[in-house]
């Protein structure tokens, strides 16, 4: 029987209109855009409207993808969103968007792993289409994280933004999604969480408020360690040397972090697609947004063999070697 590999078809992006600068961010809280373009990376980021929700923006980006990938509503057969801010406990967002595409029938998941959701999502939809059981999938990585970020709190709130990506997934004879690697590690799970949801709620004596908590210094610290090694990771399982990857596409959390993990793939900066200038950290949407930023810019080639890789709280982690 002939292996089925999966391929991706085309990508796709949607960024809400609003945009928040470092300035802007300056009269909020007490902070600088020096402080922040130097620590961080980030000059902007883009901020939902009140009443655009997470199912809107993955709408919008799955509609990019699969105008890109020339697929049509009734193609589609599997849809995954990797999301940490869906619209409602359920139905999921995947559920959501089926309903606005037209389509039914087909397995619609959402999918929880923060920041690692959209890399999570592409390797149970390269499982489903290299077994057969999906043709045509969706995966969409989109939040608003702006609805769980504390805007009193300098430590976060100058760091995320709203946004979503996807990617429409098909069948092919030789590997296009050639290899993922996945991790968890919930000893580290108070370096980066939201405190409440709906098994825990917020009670009176909490302290903590419903928003983004973070250990900014420790994270960055396990972050770095993390990518470097799932980096190793993906090279060894394919038995590549560094020189042969094309383009690193790596979650755009903070730009020191991706500067070290360019390092260690011995990486020219101009090799590393960076999109967290205009975006900020969009969680799962921000790989899928980055993917698409060089694919339609003209950077990522067919044929190109890049790696995506992400980190996130859980802690989670996770990278995806493609060929274009
Ligand atoms: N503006 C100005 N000053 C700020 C600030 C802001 N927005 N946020 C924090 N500071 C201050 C701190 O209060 C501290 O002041 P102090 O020295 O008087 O106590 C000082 O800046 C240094 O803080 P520190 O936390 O050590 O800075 P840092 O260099 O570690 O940068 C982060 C902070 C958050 C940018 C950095 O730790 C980071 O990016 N971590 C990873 C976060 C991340 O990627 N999270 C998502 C993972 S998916």
């Amino acid at each position: 029987m002939t292996q089925i590999y999966s391929k991706i078809l085309g990508t796709g992006r949607f960024l809400p209109e609003r945009v928040l600068t470092n300035a802007d961010l300056e009269q909020m809280v007490d902070t600088t855009d020096e402080w922040i373009q130097a620590r961080t990376g980030i000059k902007r980021r883009h901020i939902a409207a009140d009443d655009q929700t997470t199912a809107d923006l993955a709408e919008a980006a799955a509609r990019d993808a699969m105008a890109a990938a020339g697929a049509e509503p009734g193609d589609i057969d599997l849809i995954m969103v990797g999301t940490t801010t869906p619209d409602q406990v359920f139905p999921n967002v995947g559920c959501l968007v089926q309903e606005r595409l037209g389509i039914h029938g087909c397995p619609a998941f959402g999918l929880e792993a923060a920041c690692s959701g959209f890399i999570y999502g592409l390797s149970v939809a390269d499982r489903f289409v290299a077994n057969g059981t999906a043709k045509c999938a969706l995966v969409i990585g989109a939040e608003t994280l702006s609805r769980m970020t504390d805007w009193s709190d300098r430590t976060t709130c100058v760091l995320f933004g709203d946004g979503a990506g996807a990617v429409v997934l098909g069948p092919a004879e030789v590997p296009g999604v050639i290899s993922c690697h996945l991790g968890a590690d919930g000893r580290y799970q108070d370096l980066l969480y939201h405190p409440y949801g709906t098994s825990r709620k917020q009670r009176p004596e909490d302290t903590e408020g419903p928003f983004i908590q973070m250990r900014g210094n420790e994270i960055f610290k396990v972050a770095v360690k993390t990518l470097e090694n799932i980096v190793d990771e993906t090279l060894e399982a394919n038995d590549l040397p560094r020189e042969a990857i094309d383009w690193l596409v790596p979650h755009q959390a903070n730009i020191r972090i991706i500067q070290a993990t360019a390092k260690r793939l011995a990486m020219p900066m101009e090799k590393v697609v960076l999109t967290l200038e205009d975006h900020g950290n969009t969680s799962a949407a921000s790989v899928p947004m980055a993917l698409d930023t060089a694919v339609r810019d003209g950077r990522i080639q067919r044929g190109d063999l890049v790696l995506l890789e992400a980190f996130g709280g859980g802690l989670t982690w996770g990278s995806a070697l493609i060929r274009y």
